[in-house]
Order: structure tokens, then sequence, then C-alpha cells
């Protein structure tokens, strides 16, 4: 939700500025995509140097090249996720005021905007844009000009916005700095040889620099090439916590796949080993040491609440089927954005997962602040060092997947679920729900996933050819029962997001309730088929299920285990996966309705990387 760049470089002007700041927003682009633009300070003078046009970075760059700017000593730079005032070049960042003296770009909203700008265009300040960081930097000139510091502006104004910001600014007439403030949304500082930077996320500046410090909430910092400085918003000196980057940049970049999700569908067997990787001691037990939280409150947990938005509350979905299993506590799953707002029941006896590729999502933090208000102790699953979740949470496991930069999500999926699988078996080994050589052969199960998910990618290309010959389709349902109901409701989520095409996820059971009006002649419905070799009956119901909308006109695309038979005879197009137990399956089940999904937008010519309205890192309620 808006890509943050800054830079700060040597004193004789060059054109690595605005280098930086461009290879910075090439890679934060997934924040956001509507409109980019940069900023650039050069000394001696008056003015700043910007440009900024709407649509992606390449817009810009366009731009830039008909158009150059001078080379300079430091710069900021912005992509656009639009909230308020449409995806115009206007309403893009930097918004440039003070006579050309002063830019500002900003991830957020100010919630008093309107107030603001009241107040500003009393004292006769016009307006450009319709946006609220419009206000936030006419207020930032005001204050400088009457203070005559960057940072100290930056304080005074930081404590009169309401809502969520990072703020960056350059100005004219101090040309080697650039200030930012953060209050609720990411900022992290890149510490550099000779040069300094900041970013959204680590990514901006990941290829020059994996040495970093997480600023803390309501800090103000200040970067020159040769300094770094931190303050609170009352402008007394603040800590920063310092951490290492441990990916390098090289997987950021494509690696020779046609897009981002390609490749991080290809990640996921790694993705999901790197997540199990030092998770037992020698003799075999489960240790967590990301988990900081006293075991005895661990062993007295009486419910887990699961909160998270999106594919990572579908994570939550599955990961509840099997913590309760083993460990026999009830868990709830609730999108965090409902959560907090229906006043839930929760107390010191509540475990709160909250589970987030991004580590910043904004219904997630909230829910994860109000938990904690409750007395309710919170473990985060995060996949993004140095985010803001982990750092307000209690504990944090890590997924490792590294970073995942297509906008819809795929290979944190597969790493939320193994972690919040290895928690599940990591709770169930403290309060002895069960024996250690139990918990060993389920490890050993979800040590052999990444095998057997590098199984199911290379079968990928008939998924492939049969999303290419459904190119024209205009719906398609998605079935699923017990584990498979979360994976056929990710895989809908998939199709819509990469495809626009309307599709729903519904559990098999609930078909005959109701969504069963919906088919008809030639619709198409995946059906996720659970293991034969389950103890109950599940298996026998769904494959009635797929007999059931056949005999309707149904067209069957089934995704079923190897050796399977039973459902050859009902099926149109089955999608074999290796044999697992139930619980594993969503492992593997997901990953064929990834492809399909990203298959069938590539043959409709559209970007997989980035679908339209839709931003990674989703840092506004
Ligand atoms: C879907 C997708 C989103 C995210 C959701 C939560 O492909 O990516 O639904 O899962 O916005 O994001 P995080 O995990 O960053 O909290």
């Amino acid at each position: 939700m808006c890509g943050i760049v800054g830079y700060a470089g040597p004193v004789q002007p060059s054109g690595r500025p605005l280098d930086v700041v461009l290879e910075g927003l090439r890679r934060l682009e997934y924040r956001g995509y509507d409109s980019a633009g940069v900023a650039l300070t050069v000394p001696g003078q008056t003015v700043v140097s910007s440009a900024k046009k709407s649509g992606k970075l390449v817009n810009l760059v366009d731009e830039l090249a008909a158009h150059p700017l001078p080379e300079a000593v430091a710069g900021i730079g912005h992509t656009r996720w639009a909230t308020h005032g449409g995806p115009t070049d206007v309403n893009a960042h930097p918004h440039v005021v003070d006579g050309g003296r002063l830019a500002v770009i900003h991830n957020g909203i100010v919630e008093n905007f309107a107030a603001l700008k009241e107040e500003l265009a009393a004292e006769g300040v016009t307006f450009l844009s319709q946006t609220d960081t419009e206000v936030a930097a006419h207020l930032l000139a005001r204050t400088f000009r009457e203070v005559g510091d960057l940072t100290v502006a930056m304080t005074v104004v930081a404590r009169r916005l309401e809502g969520t910001f990072t703020l960056l600014a350059v100005h004219a007439d101090d040309p080697a700095t650039v200030v930012g403030a953060r209050h609720d949304s990411p900022l992290v500082v890149g510490l550099g040889d000779g040069e300094n930077f900041l970013g959204s996320d680590v990514a901006a500046f990941v290829s020059h620099t994996t040495e970093a410090l997480e600023l803390g909430q309501d800090q103000v910092v200040t970067i020159t090439a040769t300094s770094v400085d931190v303050v609170d918003f009352d402008g007394e000196p603040a800590q920063a916590k310092r951490f290492s980057v441990d990916w390098d940049a090289a997987a950021a970049e494509k690696g020779g796949f046609e897009s981002f999700m390609d490749k991080e569908i290809h990640d996921q067997p790694q993705a999901v080993g790197d997540t199990l990787l030092g998770r037992t001691d020698v003799d075999g037990r489960l240790i967590l040491d990301d988990l900081k939280i006293d075991e005895a409150v661990l062993r007295s947990v009486d419910k887990i609440v699961v909160i998270a938005c999106g594919t990572a509350a579908y994570a939550g979905h599955v990961a509840k089927y099997a913590i309760e299993h083993w460990c026999r506590i009830p868990v709830e799953v609730e999108l965090a954005h409902e959560f907090r707002y229906r006043d839930p029941v929760v107390n010191e006896k509540t475990l709160v997962v909250a589970i987030t590729q991004s580590g910043e999502t904004m219904d997630t933090l909230m829910a994860v602040r109000h938990a904690r208000e409750q007395g309710a102790k919170v473990i985060s699953i995060v996949n993004t060092n140095g985010s803001t979740i982990p750092r307000e949470s209690d504990a944090v496991l890590y997924t490792h997947a590294g970073p995942e930069i297509a906008v819809a999500s795929t290979k944190a999926f597969l790493s939320q679920i193994t972690a919040a699988y290895v928690l599940g078996l990591y709770l169930a080994q403290l309060r002895g729900n069960k024996f250690p050589d139990e918990i060993a052969l389920l490890m050993d199960e979800l040590r052999d996933m990444p095998r057997k998910i590098q199984t199911v990618i290379e079968r990928g290309e008939y998924v492939r050819s049969t999303a290419r010959s459904m190119k024209d389709a205009s719906s398609v349902l998605f079935l699923g029962r017990h584990v498979g109901f979360p994976v056929a409701m990710e895989g809908a989520l998939k199709l819509k997001e990469l495809a626009y095409i309307h599709a729903e996820g519904f559990a098999a059971g609930e078909l005959k309730h109701g969504p069963i009006a919906l088919i008809d002649e030639g619709q198409p419905v995946f059906v996720v088929v659970p293991s034969p070799r389950g103890r109950d009956s599940l298996h026998s119901k769904v494959v009635s299920n797929i007999q059931e909308i056949r005999a309707r006109g149904a067209r069957t695309l089934v995704i079923a285990e190897d050796g399977d038979d039973s459902v050859k005879a009902f099926a149109d197009e089955i999608f074999w996966i290796p044999q697992v137990p139930t619980l594993m399956q969503p492992l593997l089940a997901t990953v064929p309705l990834q492809i399909f999904a990203m298959a069938l937008a590539t043959a409709k010519g559209l970007d997989v990387d980035q679908p339209r309205n839709l931003a990674k890192s989703v840092t506004v309620e």
C-alpha cells in the first residue's frame, strides 16, 4: 500500500540518487501501482527537481527519459495505491509545495486532513490535488518556515496528524538530508557505506545493503550520507533496532521466470523446507527459539483465536483443523477487520495467532493491539523481517519464504500453513497431547512435503493447458471439505484476483443447501478430493458430490490423490497429487489451483504480478 524510498548520498551530485530511488520503486511497485514519482535535491538549487506520472512505474521512467532530471545528492520516491483522490498525475506523489522548495511523499491516511485543510486554506494556501498528503506537505512547509529545521518541523507535524502515516520529505534549503516519520505505517532504514537509505520495506535497498534499522512507532529519522539520527515525536533521542536482512537481492528478482508469481510458485518447496529448518533438537523434540512466551502460559491457554486477512486467513482455517485435532484446544479463525469491532471474548487464557506475510496489514495490526489490550498473548506468524506486527506481538514465528513480490500470495500461504502446523505440534508436545514419537512422525511427514510439492509443480503443464482452454470462462466454482474447504476458497480467491473471473469456494457438504442451484450445463467446478485412506467417510461423500454436480451438467475438474481410481468415472479432468495424510493435503492441492489461476490470467493477457486495484501490503483499514 504505497511504496516509499529515500536516499542520501555523497556531496558530489551524481546520477546515483535517481538510480537508487528508481530501483527501489521497481522493487516496491508491488505495494501499489496507480502512479509513481520522484524528487531530488541539488546543492545550490532553490527548488527540488521532481517528476511524477499516473500509471505504472514505466510511465515515470519514460517521462524521465524525455525530460531528464539533474544530478543530485539525495532523493525520495513513491509508488502509489490511491486512497484520497483518483490515480491522476496531479494526485501522484511527491507533492511539491512552498514554491517548489519542499517535496513530500506519504503512505497511509491522514484522517484529520479536512480540518487541517480548512486551517491552511484560511491562511491562503491553495491546493492542487485532492490528496490528504498535500495537506501534510503544506503543514510541513509552514512549520519549516517557523522553526527552520526539517527534523524539528517533522516532529511538530507528526504530532498534529491523526491516522496512519509514513512521511518522507526533502527540502531545497537542506539538500543533503532526507527526513522521515512513521506512525502505524512501515519505514526501515538501510545502513550503507557513505550513503543511507529509507524504504517501506527492505526490498527497497537490499541490493545496496543488508544492514538495517527497524524504526519504532512514532519516530522521526533524519538521514544524510554519513549519519542516521532517530528521535521520538517530542524530539527526544530514540532507539531503533538494528538487524541484518537474511535474503539477498537475487531472491527479489524473477530469476528467468516469466513472472514473479511463476517464480514464487516454484519457490514453494524451498519456502516450506526453510520454514521447517532448525525446529527440532538432537532428541527430535520441537524447539521454537523465536517463541518468547513462558511455557506455563502456553500450557494454560484454553482457546486459540487466529486473526488474519485474505489468503493468510485461509491458512488459519487450514491450521484450525490440525491444531484442534492435535492439541484439543478450540480454535476460532476470524478475519482481522471483523475481530475488534465485535467485542470478541478474549482474555489472559486466550492465545491469539496473527498470520501475515507482510507483517504490516493494518487490519491485522489493529486486531493484535486489541487482543493484547484484553490480556491475550499474541504469537505472530510473519514473513517479513523488520515489519510492525512481530514487534507488537509477544512472540513471533517467522516463515522463511523469502520475499514475496507478486501481489497475489502463493509461497507465503504454504509457509504459513507449515509454520502454523509447527506451532500446533509444539503446543501438543508442551501440553502432552501427543507422544514424542507421534510428533516426530508428523514432522517427518512435513519434511517430506517439499519433495511432493515439487512433484505437483512438475505436473503443472497439464494444469496450464487446461487453463488456457478455459480462458473464456465467466464463472468457476471450487468445492472442498475439511481442509479442502479453505483450499477451495483460496483457489477461488486466486482466480478472482488474477483473472477477474467470478469464482466461489464452497464447503462440499454445503452444496445441497443452496449453491447446487448454480450448476448448469458446462459450469466448471473444481473439486478437492480428500485422501481415500482417511479414517472417515469424507472421501466417498465428496466423490458423491462430484457425481451430483456432473449429473446436472457441471464440467468437473478434480484434484485427487495418485491411485484414487474412484474419481475417474466422474471427472472431466483430473489433476493428480502425491498421496499424503489429509491434514497435509492443502500443501499439495493448492498448487494446481495457483497454477491454474496464473495460466488462465496469462492466457487472457493479464499482468499476474500486479492485478488491477490491488496492493500487496494493505496498510490502511
Ligand atoms: C491474496 C493476498 C491477500 C493477503 C492479505 C493479507 O493473494 O495476497 O489476500 O493474503 O491481504 O496480507 P498479509 O499476509 O500481508 O497480512
